[in-house]
């Protein structure tokens, strides 16, 4: 997932002379506009004061935007992150992890079983929409009965990157302004055929119909332009509980209360489902809480049909969390949602600290879109 921005850099360097495809990873060209951090602890610690969970290994801190010994995180490119994090349990204590945003909690991490000789591991992610100068960390409890677990096995990680900077509306228009004054001949080779499409079409201008065509066109392409973009993250601060129900009831998409990240609109809160409005490979995670004595079965749809299913059957546990991760292709129109199995016995458990997220976002638009993007270029 980190080298993501370094692959849309590669991309775009080589579409550099037909200028870029996308307005937002042109942005990427400049390395000032990189962000992203990799961490690891090494060594355990136990709940005291001092509840800023620090780090002692860096793999990636590309903008050094995190500083491992403050265990802090810093904003300095505004605009939407992913973050994730991973950490160990201690046995014999409990283990209650926040992910923090400046003073604020946003997501947790918490596993109380201190009757719980074993260690376990619990991984969370989620977007922020970040401002300048806003952080991201971890805070453990500061109660000494909590604790968390790690070695040189690098059982708590913590990992952040930019994924959309913020300046792409000035951006795209920016660049578009540039673009129409730039010479035929700085056209790269690969839109060559492009390019002789074009002069056909220019020669047979004049008709009205044409005429139309390109206002039609043009219409279209301030719309692409508007947003290429598509991300959300979403929380649910309530838990769900399974019900029988007569009949074979249509299966209901998850909803949510809470929109973190919402760009392009393209998820809707209160229904539960992510709509594709710009086709392409889309990131999808998801969190869910487990309740005690009921089985969590959690599946990821896409449009009818189940993608990816979360099963956790252990009547007798506490708490847990599960996290799941996929990447989907998707066209316009095709609907993502998360379905939690509607029978007595089953739920899903949340409260307050968001134990339900459900968080997605465009990776790459497909390349048809990015040609045809290319192609109205003068
Ligand atoms: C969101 O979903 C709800 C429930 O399905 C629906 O009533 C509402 O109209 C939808 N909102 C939009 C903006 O589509």
């Amino acid at each position: 997932m980190l080298l993501l921005p370094a692959s849309v850099l590669i991309g775009l360097l080589c579409l550099s002379h037909a200028g870029a495809v996308w307005g937002f990873a042109r942005l990427l060209d400049d390395r000032e506009l990189c962000s992203a951090f990799s961490v690891a602890r090494t060594n355990s610690m136990e709940g005291g004061p001092k509840m800023t969970v620090t780090f002692d290994t860096i793999y990636v801190n590309i903008g050094g935007d995190f500083d491992p010994k403050a265990g802090v995180f810093r904003c300095r490119i505004p605009g939407a992150y992913y973050f994730s994090f991973t950490v160990g349990k201690f046995p014999h204590k409990d283990l209650s992890v926040m992910l923090m945003k400046n003073r604020n909690e946003v997501q947790a991490i918490v596993y109380e079983e201190n009757a719980g000789e074993e260690r376990k591991v619990q991984s969370q992610s989620i977007m922020l929409q970040l401002e300048f100068g806003d952080t991201v960390w971890l805070r453990l409890h500061g109660d000494p009965r909590y604790a968390l677990y790690s070695n040189t096995g690098h059982y708590t990680t913590f990992n952040g990157y930019l994924v959309y900077p913020d300046t792409y509306g000035y951006q795209t228009h920016h660049q578009s302004a540039y673009n129409s004054q730039q010479p035929e001949q700085a056209k790269s080779p690969l839109l060559n055929s492009n390019q002789a499409t074009e002069q056909d079409r220019s020669a047979t201008r004049d008709t009205q119909e044409e005429k139309e065509l390109q206002h039609r066109e043009e219409e279209e392409e301030e719309d692409e332009e508007d947003d290429q973009r598509s991300a959300f993250s979403v929380g649910r601060t309530q838990s769900i509980m399974g019900v029988n129900q007569v009949g074979m009831p249509q299966h209901q998409p998850i909803s949510f209360d809470t929109a973190l990240v919402n760009i392009g609109e393209d998820f809707n809160v209160t229904g539960g489902v992510f709509t594709c409005r710009v086709p392409g490979a889309y990131y999808f995670s998801f969190n869910v809480g487990k309740l005690p004595q009921k089985t969590l079965s959690v599946k990821l749809m896409k449009n009818h049909l189940e993608v990816q299913a979360m099963i956790y059957d252990d009547s007798q546990g506490e708490k847990a969390l599960q996290s799941q991760s996929l990447m989907l292709s998707l066209k316009p129109g095709d609907t993502v949602w998360l379905y939690s199995h509607q029978r007595d016995g089953f739920g899903a458990y949340s409260n307050h600290a968001k134990y339900i997220t459900f968080t997605g976002f465009l990776v790459y638009p497909d390349f048809p879109i990015s040609q045809s993007y290319a192609d109205k270029k003068p």
